[in-house]
């Protein structure tokens, strides 16, 4: 029996925002290889094109931005109409911000943050529900972060953001928690992708001299939680924010 046997998805159907590049990627292969097809729905779409074009005939794309309430809808709609179910919903999508002191950091700056990582993951969930609650059935991940449980400095809204997504899905997991669906955050510390770019090198520094185990993460390490919070088989747990920090946080 290979890896991805256990937990298999087979003929299920999952949404991966953010699913173009990074730990969405890795997510969405990590899907596929347990038998699921998925939707990989971001905003870049040469992207959005390379990944399904990598990821073979199990992937079809979406180009949307998250925090728009109708290409949410449309997203969701056009997976569940195109597979006829619609299983699994992972948020990955989301932006760091600039590295700033909160007294340099404008408000449209902190609104940004907060509409992409939080208001973008509470958008998704809720239209992921509709076809959840009729099929009584669904697994829900959103991709907090360790910045979320701990707070980064010159992250303020990023860290904000997070923690807030660590919050509602505690909340909407207890919301539906008397029906088949799950509902689980991540909290991954510095993992090895793009949206490093963005950060400065002495944040990197700051946060690798943070985790116990000494280095980054990778993206395969963190699909692999993912992959079990997605399957049948997590079934007597929901709305826990789950650490994969390498050690820095242990709660
Ligand atoms: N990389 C890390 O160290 C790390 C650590 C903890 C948490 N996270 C979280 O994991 C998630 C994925 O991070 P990553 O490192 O893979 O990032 P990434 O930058 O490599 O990928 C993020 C993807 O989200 C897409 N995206 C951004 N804004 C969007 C929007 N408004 N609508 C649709 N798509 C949008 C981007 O186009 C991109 O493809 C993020 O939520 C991030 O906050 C990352």
């Amino acid at each position: 029996m290979t890896e991805a046997q256990h937990f298999s998805l087979d003929g299920q159907h999952g949404i991966v925002t953010g699913g173009a590049r990074g730990i969405g990627f890795a997510i969405a292969q990590r899907l596929i290889a347990a038998g699921a097809s998925v939707t990989i729905a971001d905003q870049d779409s040469d992207a959005v094109q390379q990944s399904v074009q990598d990821l073979g005939t199990a992937a079809r794309g979406c180009v949307l931005d998250v925090t728009d309430e109708e290409q949410v809808t449309a997203m969701v709609q056009g997976a569940h109409g195109a597979h006829g179910r619609m299983d699994l919903l992972v948020c990955s999508a989301g932006i760091v911000g600039r590295n700033a002191f909160a007294w340099e950091t404008s408000a449209e700056e902190w609104r940004r943050v907060l509409e992409v990582n939080l208001t973008g993951v509470w958008l998704c969930n809720r239209a992921a529900l509709e076809p959840m609650r009729a099929a009584n059935y669904g697994r829900i991940v959103n991709i907090a972060s360790i910045a979320g449980k701990e707070g980064n400095p010159k992250l303020g809204p990023y860290s904000a953001s997070k923690a807030g997504v660590i919050g509602m899905t505690k909340s909407l997991a207890k919301e539906v928690a008397d029906t088949g669906i799950r509902i689980h955050s991540i909290a991954p510390a510095v993992i090895q992708t793009p949206m490093l770019s963005q950060v400065n090198q002495e944040t990197i520094d700051y946060m690798v001299s943070k985790i116990p185990v000494g280095r980054t993460g990778t993206p395969q390490e963190v699909s692999a939680l993912v992959h079990y919070l997605c399957s049948p088989e997590c079934s007597f747990t929901t709305g826990s924010c789950h650490d994969i920090s390498g050690g820095r946080a242990t709660y």
